[in-house]
């Protein structure tokens, strides 16, 4: 969990952050109706969870530096006896200040009423333009608002600037509480990968497995994904985002898993990819060592001094020198990775940074160069083979062969930590385990 006092801590770095005569305005997520009655569970909008740990809807935060009657505004549901029968208690107003550090709390019937006053005389207001009509529109009716009093001497805002930008850059370094969040995440991720593997047998469904990982997730407390499982048994490997999950599980296939859990909103994301029967056949063993090596090359190249496109490059030389071993390519690496023939068996990045969201912000690229690594940045490295069964031109034994190895890599200051190493993934490790 992470503490208290530091959702405080990220609220002053944003304020420093802010040049003078600025305000922040940010809004939770919305519900969203599954059908009729029925609510999806609800997930808090990450940038509004990391900056006030508050986990209600119809929640708007301001940031007003150097505001006397207090910088830090929330506007929330009050506390409501017929809510609290049905649903729980919420926070109400109390709750928002005692519980969540806020200056001021305010009913949210009352923003259109109470946010001119907070937006006044302030050059320039943070907000995420466009990604929420709600929010536009609040802004704007109280830039208006504001502007309407112009005679009596007050000053509206005239420049809207998108929150993103300074907010993300925090986002994208962990603190030490983010990084003990995340472990848990990825323990809890790598234990639901090796039930996956135990449970794993000839003629068992896609969808019996995913209950595995689920089930491994729930009764660690864990109970969102962070994104769908993939459950993927033989050529099902080959479709990357693949979510029917509802085929049988066939003798001599693989079956590849990419799951994560989420923890306090802090997401993992693992890919392991292993013979149904427990045992690898030639060809699946070639493909599968190749992905590794190029796994394993990626890996080692995460440290700082080195950039983000590091192990995409790394992977590449790889994978595209070993296909070429194996006769799936034909010609001069070099050649090859520039013409990238090798997009034809890999087709996605070698990974993305790693945090709230699974595919979490931060800048890949400044001033027109890649991003260069720091300690605290946390990455996925996931490279992957996809040979299509309709590949009519590739020798028959590779066909319907798919392949994904991904672990979540934390930058350290001497070079990285994988935090989701815990789950099988050298060959004989994984045929061990899987005739333990
Ligand atoms: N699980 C989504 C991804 O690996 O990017
Ligand atoms: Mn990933
Ligand atoms: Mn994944």
């Amino acid at each position: 969990m992470i503490p208290r006092n530091e959702f405080k801590q990220r609220r002053k770095r944003l304020m420093r952050l802010m040049p003078k005569g600025s305000v922040a305005i940010i809004a939770s997520a919305a519900p969203s109706i599954r059908n009729r009655d029925v609510e999806y569970p609800f997930r808090q909008d990450s940038d509004f969870y990391y900056l006030t740990g508050f986990n209600e809807h119809d929640s708007i935060a301001v940031l007003a530096p150097g505001r006397k009657q207090g910088e830090y505004v929330v506007f929330c549901r009050e506390h409501d006896e017929k809510l609290a029968v049905w649903v729980g208690r919420n926070a109400g107003l109390e709750g928002a200040r005692e519980g969540y550090g806020a200056d001021e709390a305010l009913p949210i019937g009352e923003l259109q009423k109470a946010l001119p006053d907070l937006i006044e005389n302030r050059e320039r207001v943070y907000f995420a333009i466009g990604r929420d009509d709600d929010l536009d529109r609040h802004v704007m009716a109280a830039v208006n608002a504001v502007r309407a009093k112009a005679r009596a001497g007050v000053r509206a805002p005239f420049e809207f600037v998108a929150l993103e930008h300074l907010l993300h850059e925090l986002r994208l370094v962990k603190s030490t509480a983010e990084i003990k969040t995340m472990r848990r995440a990825a323990e809890v991720s790598v234990a639901a990968h090796k039930r996956a593997m135990r449970a794993c047998r000839p003629g068992r469904y896609e969808y019996e497995i995913e209950a595995e990982l689920v089930h491994e997730f729930t009764r660690h407390g864990l109970r969102s994904q962070a994104y769908p499982c993939i459950v993927a048994g033989g050529e099902n490997a080959c479709v990357l985002h693949y979510t029917d999950n509802r085929d049988p599980l066939r003798d001599g296939d693989l079956l590849l898993i990419d799951a994560g859990a989420e923890h306090d909103n802090y997401a993992a994301d693992i890919t392991r990819t292993f013979p149904v029967n427990g045992r690898f056949s030639d060809p699946q063993r070639s493909l599968y060592e190749l992905v590794l090596e190029a796994q394993m090359a990626a890996i080692k190249s995460v440290k700082p001094g080195n950039h983000w496109n590091d192990p995409h490059d790394t992977a590449v030389r790889v994978l595209t020198k070993g296909l070429v071993s194996l006769g799936l390519l034909e010609g001069k690496v070099n050649a090859l990775i520039k013409d990238e023939a090798y997009k034809r068996f890999y087709m996605h990045r070698t990974g993305h940074w790693l945090g709230m969201d699974v595919h979490d912000v931060g800048d890949y690229r400044t001033d027109d160069a890649w991003r260069p690594f720091e300690p605290g940045m946390v990455l996925t490295v996931e490279p992957g083979l996809y040979v299509p069964a309709d590949c009519t031109d590739v020798d028959p034994r590779w066909r319907g062969i798919g392949i994904r190895i991904e672990d979540d890599v934390l930058v350290t200051e001497k070079g990285h930590e994988v935090l989701t190493g815990a789950a099988p993934k050298a060959v004989d490790e994984i045929e061990a385990f899987m005739h333990s």
